[in-house]
């Protein structure tokens, strides 16, 4: 699970335009919480279009060690058999969370308002990222912690007989910590109430309205969103459909904008409105993009995307639309290299603490492919058209992100880019490569066949 893995770096070049018709696999936030609340049901929970990914199946791993039953079933489907709020059982190993941030932020929450002990590890990447926006309201509840210097992992968690009931105010745009705090929440007396200044997805809320909790959401004075919920509510198990994954469909969506002549339509993208910025910003950039067959399947909007490459200009993106497309700068940043003009995207603090420090390993990788670009503490601007692309190794610091935007941006220069470790696109996308080449894309595992 922690990447013990040898890197395998892979390489994309320019081939052709890229065509069809292809659906992304399901929504990494929304998979990660149908195991999640699955297990604090009581009954039988079914899901449909899980994301099969490393992320997704250790968050399963994670639930069997409290006692869920968890079984994938000859269709693909998942059924999960809950043992209620209330009734997790002490793991009896240490939870290896991987590369899975929201996975280990949100069990924290979980598993720290229940009296049982637990201790989390994770790999060289999550190792290093703060946990301590979820302990800090943890331990407000009454939770024991002992974490590494700095609140990082390894950590353990020891939860209280009864947890507290807590009014936290989230002090930086997180729907993790949000979601940790609520499903903390859960198995406490009385209402827990999440103040969130900056509205971030809203998964966790609207799914555990779905599974029966008492859960409302409304804006105070001040335009902020103020979330109650009434604790140890029992849960009812659902039936869930998931959509296809906006934060993967940006792989191609960029793609087919950049690479000349394509045409491509990724079917079953989730909308929810939290989720959509980067749709917008390229809409804003000049892209083709027509939104179709727009629909609601279990509560969630979704429709179908069809893409045509087109020639985009720069634009600066407002600062407010980040929590609505933190996880895809990486690779709006890639199709701002075939922008025309600079395209400046400010309010990006929160990206320094992804899978990677993000915004360096984004302008690290431009600038090894001839992109120029200037970096600032919380802000990226990205210099369009130039016309000697790519030709660089990109360091991918065990972020699948980073290493598919990369990807990405081999298939619209004029040189091929190769990216030091394909493997951890497992961690999110899996299938990610044999979608591409059925869209009719290069990418290779041998750099000088691809070259
Ligand atoms: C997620 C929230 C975001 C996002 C992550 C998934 C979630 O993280 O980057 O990929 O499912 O709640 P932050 O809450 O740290 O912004």
């Amino acid at each position: 699970m922690s990447n013990n893995s040898a890197p395998s770096p892979l390489t994309s070049a320019a081939d052709g335009p890229l065509s069809g018709t292809i659906r992304v696999p399901g929504d990494k936030s929304i998979s990660h919480r149908s195991l999640m609340f699955g297990t604090l049901a009581i009954g039988r929970t079914t899901v449909k279009g899980l994301l099969e990914s490393e992320d997704v199946l250790a968050t399963g791993d994670a639930m069997r060690a409290v006692g869920a039953t968890i079984v994938r079933q000859k269709d693909g489907s998942y059924t999960i058999d809950g043992i209620g709020l209330g009734s997790l059982l002490e793991p009896e190993h240490v939870i290896d969370f991987g590369n899975a941030g929201t996975g280990v932020r949100l069990t924290m929450g979980i598993f720290g308002s229940h009296n049982i002990a637990a201790t989390f590890v994770g790999d060289a990447s999550l190792s290093k990222r703060p946990m301590g926006r979820v302990l800090n309201p943890l331990r407000d509840m009454g939770t024991n912690v002992i974490a590494r210097d700095g609140d990082r992992l390894p950590a353990s968690i020891k939860g209280p007989e009864q947890a507290l009931p807590l009014t936290y105010r989230v002090p930086m745009p997180s729907a993790q910590v949000k979601s940790a705090v609520l499903l903390a929440g859960l198995n406490a007396p009385g209402e827990t109430t999440v103040i969130e200044p900056i509205a971030t997805r809203d998964h966790t809320e609207k799914m555990l309205k779905g599974f029966g909790a008492e859960i409302s959401v409304s804006l105070n004075e001040a335009g902020e969103r103020v979330i109650r919920l009434q604790g140890q509510p029992e849960l009812k198990p659902q039936d869930i459909d998931v959509p296809g994954d906006p934060s993967s469909a940006a792989f191609p969506l960029v793609a087919a904008l950049i690479v000349p002549g394509s045409d491509v339509t990724i079917e079953n993208v989730l909308l929810n409105e939290h989720r959509t910025g980067l749709i917008t910003t390229l809409i804003e950039m000049g892209g083709n993009i027509e939104i179709v067959n727009r629909r609601e399947t279990g509560g969630e909007e979704v429709g179908d995307l069809r893409v045509k490459a087109s020639r985009l200009k720069g634009i600066t993106v407002p600062a407010e639309r980040a929590p609505s497309m933190i996880d895809e700068y990486p690779v709006l940043a890639v199709a701002a290299a075939f922008a025309e003009g600079d395209t400046f995207m400010p309010g990006l603090d929160e990206l320094r603490v992804k899978e990677s420090d993000r915004l360096a390993a984004v302008a690290r990788g431009l600038e090894a492919n001839g992109i120029a670009c200037v970096e600032t503490e919380d802000s990226l601007t990205v210099t369009g058209g130039g016309n000697s692309i790519g030709g660089g190794t990109v360091v991918t610091h065990l972020d699948h992100r980073i290493a598919m935007s990369f990807l990405v941006l081999g298939m619209a220069a004029h040189k091929p880019v190769t990216v030091d470790d394909g493997a951890v696109i497992a961690t999110s996308f899996p299938t990610f490569t044999a979608l591409f080449e059925d869209l009719g894309a290069k990418i290779s595992a041998n750099t000088s066949e691809a070259a």
